[in-house]
This record gives C-alpha cells, sequence and structure tokens, in this order.
C-alpha cells in the first residue's frame, strides 16, 4: 500500500482520482473490453475483420503485450516490472506464456488489485502503489508501462512541472534496470498542431480522467534524455481509433446491462468519452506512441565529461 509519496515533483491524479475511473466496477468494463480486460490501446497490425469482436480484439490486445514484452527484453526466468498493471493481462501473458520468474505489478486501483489477486498467478506480485512509492528488491530486467504515463501529471502543470515529473520517473525506471536495460512505454501524446475544440479537453479531465493530462512527445524526449537513449519510436494512433470503435461497439450492444450496472448517465458518459476519443485519433490531434528506451551504458558520463574519461582502457 502507499505509504509515502515524495514531494520534490507534484503528482498528477491521485488514488482517488483513479479509483473515481477505474473503480466504477469490473463488470461494467468486462462488457466492452476484451476477456482479458486490457485497457490500452491494441495493435492491429496484419489483423482484419470488425474490432468490436472480442476474439479480434483479444488477439489485438495480445499482439500489443507481446510486442512491449518483447521490446522491454523479457525472456523466460527474467524479473519484469509493469507500472500501471490495470487487471493484470501483461502480468498474466508474461507470467504464463514468456515464463517470466517474477512480475511486479503496480496499479492505484482497489479493484484491479483484488481482480489481479484472484486470478491466481503464479509469480506475480500486484500492489495497490504508486511508482513514486516503488521500492525494488533488487533490479529489474525489464520494465512495461502501458496507458499510464498520462495519469502521471494535471491540467494545471507548467511545462516545467510536467517535465520535472517525467524526469522523476525515468530516473526511477533507470535505477530499477541494469545498464542497457529497457522501459517500454506506451502513452498517448497530444500532437503539436492540437486543431480540436478545447472542451474536449477539458470534459475529459472534467468528466473521465480527473487528474490527468496528456504529455507532449517533446516533454518525454526531453524528461529521459538523462537516462535513456529512445532506441525505437512507432505511432500507431490509427490502431487507437480502431480499438476505440471496437469498445464502443460493443459497450452499445451491452447498452441494457451496462445502464443497469452503472446507471443511465455513467453509460452516457462513456459512450461519448469512447466516440469522441475516436475522432480524437481519427483527426490525429492525439497520437498514440509505443517507445522503447534504453538505460545509458554505466560509463556513460555527466554532461561535460571528456571522451578520453568514457572509452574503453
Ligand atoms: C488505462 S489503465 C492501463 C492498464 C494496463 N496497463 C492495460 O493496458 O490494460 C492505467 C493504469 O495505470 C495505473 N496508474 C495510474 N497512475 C499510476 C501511478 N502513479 N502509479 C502506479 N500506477 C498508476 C492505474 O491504476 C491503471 O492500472
Amino acid at each position: 500500500m502507499t505509504t509515502r509519496t515524495d514531494q520534490r515533483y507534484r503528482a498528477g491524479a491521485t488514488a482517488a482520482d483513479i479509483q473515481a475511473h477505474y473503480d466504477v466496477g469490473k463488470d461494467f468494463y468486462a462488457l466492452w473490453l476484451d476477456p482479458d480486460l486490457t485497457y490500452s490501446c491494441a495493435l492491429w497490425e496484419g489483423i482484419t475483420g470488425p474490432p468490436g469482436d472480442a476474439d479480434l480484439l483479444m488477439r489485438a490486445q495480445h499482439a500489443k503485450l507481446r510486442y512491449h514484452l518483447g521490446q522491454a527484453g523479457l525472456t523466460a526466468g527474467s524479473r519484469l516490472l509493469d507500472i500501471g498493471c490495470g487487471w493484470g493481462s501483461l502480468l498474466r501473458m508474461a507470467t504464463e506464456e514468456t515464463g517470466v520468474r517474477q512480475a511486479v505489478g503496480l496499479t492505484l486501483s482497489a479493484d484491479q488489485y483484488a481482480h489481479v489477486r484472484s486470478l491466481g498467478l503464479n509469480g506475480a506480485d500486484v500492489r495497490v502503489e504508486d511508482w513514486r512509492d516503488h521500492e525494488a528488491d533488487g533490479p529489474y530486467d525489464g520494465i512495461v508501462s502501458i496507458g499510464a504515463f498520462e495519469h502521471f501529471t494535471d491540467q494545471s502543470m507548467s511545462r516545467d512541472e510536467r517535465i520535472g515529473t517525467y524526469r522523476a520517473f525515468f530516473g526511477r525506471c533507470a535505477g530499477w534496470l541494469p545498464p542497457l536495460g529497457r522501459l517500454s512505454l506506451q502513452t498517448i501524446v497530444l500532437t503539436d498542431d492540437t486543431n480540436h475544440d478545447e472542451s474536449v479537453p477539458d470534459f475529459f479531465a472534467r468528466e473521465i480522467f480527473p487528474g490527468s493530462a496528456l504529455p507532449r512527445l517533446s516533454e518525454i524526449a526531453a524528461a529521459c534524455e538523462p537516462y535513456f537513449a529512445i532506441t525505437r519510436l512507432r505511432e500507431d494512433g490509427a490502431d487507437y481509433a480502431r480499438t476505440l470503435r471496437g469498445w464502443s461497439t460493443r459497450l452499445f450492444q451491452a447498452r441494457e446491462q451496462a445502464q443497469l450496472l452503472v446507471g443511465p448517465d455513467a453509460y452516457m458518459r462513456y459512450r461519448t468519452y469512447l466516440r469522441a476519443s475516436e475522432i480524437v485519433f481519427m483527426r490525429q490531434a492525439s497520437a498514440l506512441y509505443r517507445i522503447t528506451l534504453r538505460r545509458w551504458p554505466a560509463r556513460r558520463g555527466p554532461a561535460g565529461t571528456s571522451a578520453r574519461q568514457i572509452l574503453p582502457e
């Protein structure tokens, strides 16, 4: 459980903000997510057919999870940290398919924690813990973080404050990895030529994701530079539009049950959010990045280090 929060940099979404969104109940999300409850953009490469089909959606989600495990360099016997583990789909794939020896998952949602525990995954350890408070009991071989970065800052923060928080995140991740260890990060970003109505981000911050704000790619690049090389970057906004279309189709198909579970207002709020998000990605007012980061080698010195100092003897 969260015991300490470092005050040197500001937090974005608090546990209460996260629970306001995620703890409306797993049964509601189960109506429209895939059977493994992955709640982030899927990877549709090579998969055709209607995105609302549960099997296709699950295949595309599994492709995404495999992609990140591979990018983070995880293989049988390794140790994984999953920052923002949701309902545990990556933990499950890592332990059951990849053969990861230990998979630690962090979430701020009590509902997600209870669900992951109920899966009884061998080698998985889920915690209700903010990454700011995480103390690793040894280095991880790889770190994955999918769809959590969007919660780390809020709309009231300046660009410098956001970069400070992101830099703290990358610094912590680098500290948990060996030199050349990899972090595979997936996040939505606001594009620089944002042309959508300002009321869209306001609606999201007010009604859907309190305490959260989207990063810009330049902020991520500036924040990670002291700790990581970006070795791969792919933009898959079209994949997010497709995932969102799948989710909203499925939610519409399950509308009667959904309204019984969460009430008509919450149902409409989610429908609006999923449809609006799809349009945002279709217009490319937001982008979806999958970013592979590799920790700098240990011999890399701080700025100003001479070539002689860092060259091998
Ligand atoms: C959109 S969900 C994505 C879940 C999962 N990665 C997936 O793809 O299904 C975001 C996750 O990030 C977690 N999260 C947000 N802020 C966090 C923080 N500061 N520390 C740890 N987890 C956080 C939430 O609790 C939630 O599990």
